[in-house]
């Protein structure tokens, strides 16, 4: 299907190691229709040859502002003019920082500096340079100014290090060039999503508590695709240190039982989703002071179930029309989750592997399966934001088919 086609995007293509991988997005973006035209940095021509840029697209390759040439047949206004989208890949640190700052330096800056069309970037680079205030600070800035962001992926880096700051695949990039141009928004306007996430704190005196892994970054990200996609969206969060994603209703609590009476209190919803990491007991008996440490002596707590925030949404008689679980395993992770699915009458669970060494629990990446009633799908390895728009997008698709 030509999901691109008549699109026209322009790409600046900057200067880092992944510079190669934009020849195969061209191929892979023409392939779906789309026309592309691209301006090399200087950096980026460091790496790859205008020449094999201009083999792919097609076109002329646009790389120096004060040529008179490209000024007089193409200055940088009526270049990003002509484009639907501006898309920078790799977007190297130092783009990203002239971006966030409004710097117009090079044939590249300015045109991003004039455009008036949406702009969406690859970020790719060294760990340490990722994880710098610096470049969080400007992630952030070109966030807010509206700049279509997606994540880098983990894993082994050119450089030889080991973090975040990968491009994604290839195709990775093509689909959320796709999505854009599918414009999710609105898709769930109208309706209204419920989710649960992060861990619940289970007070044990007015000191300490119980609570686990969970940081709820899943969740956030899955409550941010919603208000995406138009959906009212309820987030009743245990206690984490992340930012409300925008346009979502953010109702804060500590234990599972304050989460489950949030939850209950803004009923109804259309779609739920469960990906609070509750605690299944609370202390039966909490001290009103804190508990004193006698000598030699052992301490004995009795802990009490909690009530089941998924189970009971599920057979609630105001049940959302789709019930979604998690199932967080360290073992057996397929049957396990298939059995909950069964046990909390939800319609579809997502399972992860929470084990120690996948670096799941806390981390930014997620690799799923998703059980339906239908079936099941793998999906790979993605960021967890690129998990929850294709989640939410599924969501949507089977909202709209099943009215
Ligand atoms: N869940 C919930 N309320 C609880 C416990 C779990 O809503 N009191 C939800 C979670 O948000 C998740 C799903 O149920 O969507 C599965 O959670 P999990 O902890 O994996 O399942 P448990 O029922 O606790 O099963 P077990 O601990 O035996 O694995």
């Amino acid at each position: 299907m030509a999901e691109l086609k008549n699109k026209r995007i322009l790409m600046i293509i900057g200067g880092g190691i992944a510079a190669y991988k934009a020849l195969e997005l061209i191929r892979r973006l023409k392939d779906q229709g789309a026309r592309v035209r691209a301006i090399l940095t200087g950096g980026g021509a460091q790496f790859i040859t205008p020449l094999s840029v201009a083999s792919l697209t097609g076109e002329k390759v646009f790389s120096d502002l004060f040529s008179l040439t490209d000024e007089t047949e193409m200055g940088h206004i009526r270049l990003s003019r002509e484009a639907d989208l501006l898309l920078v890949v790799p977007a190297t640190a130092n783009l990203l920082a002239k971006m966030a700052h409004g710097i117009a330096d090079d044939l590249a800056s300015t045109t991003l500096l004039a455009t008036n069309k949406p702009v969406m970037a690859a970020p790719a680079m060294n760990v340490e340079m990722w994880a710098k205030p610096s470049t969080m600070r400007n992630i952030r800035q070109l966030r807010q100014d509206g700049v279509m962001i997606i994540e880098p992926a983990e894993g082994e880096l050119a450089c030889g290090e080991v973090g975040v700051g990968r491009l994604p695949e290839v195709d990775v990039i093509r689909d959320h060039v796709i999505r854009h141009f599918k414009g999710h928004k609105g898709r769930l306007h109208g309706l209204r999503a419920l989710v649960t996430a992060g861990p619940t704190h289970e007070p044990i005196d007015p000191v300490r508590y119980i609570a686990n892994r969970s940081s709820g970054k899943q969740g956030y990200a899955i409550a941010g695709a919603f208000a995406r996609f138009g959906a009212e969206t309820v987030l009743v969060s245990g206690p984490t240190h992340l930012e409300t994603p925008q346009g979502v209703d953010r109702i804060d609590v500590e234990t599972a039982r304050e989460m489950w009476r949030a939850v209950q209190k803004n009923l109804p919803y259309d779609v739920a989703v469960c990906s609070a990491a509750v605690s299944d007991w609370g202390i039966d008996q909490q001290a009103g002071q804190k508990i004193k440490k006698e000598s030699g002596a052992d301490q004995v707590m009795t802990f009490k179930q909690n009530p089941d925030i998924l189970a009971d949404l599920a057979l609630s008689n105001r049940r959302p029309r789709l019930v979604i679980g998690f199932a967080a395993e360290t073992e057996n992770l397929l049957e396990n989750a298939r059995e909950k699915r069964l046990r909390k009458n939800c319609d579809w669970i997502i399972a992860n592997d929470v084990s120690a060494a996948t670096g799941i629990m806390g981390g930014n990446e997620n690799t799923v399966h998703v059980i339906t009633g239908d079936g099941e799908e793998a999906w790979p390895k993605a960021s967890k934001e690129d998990v929850a728009l294709r989640l939410v997008e599924k969501i949507a698709g089977h909202l709209e088919s099943n009215p």
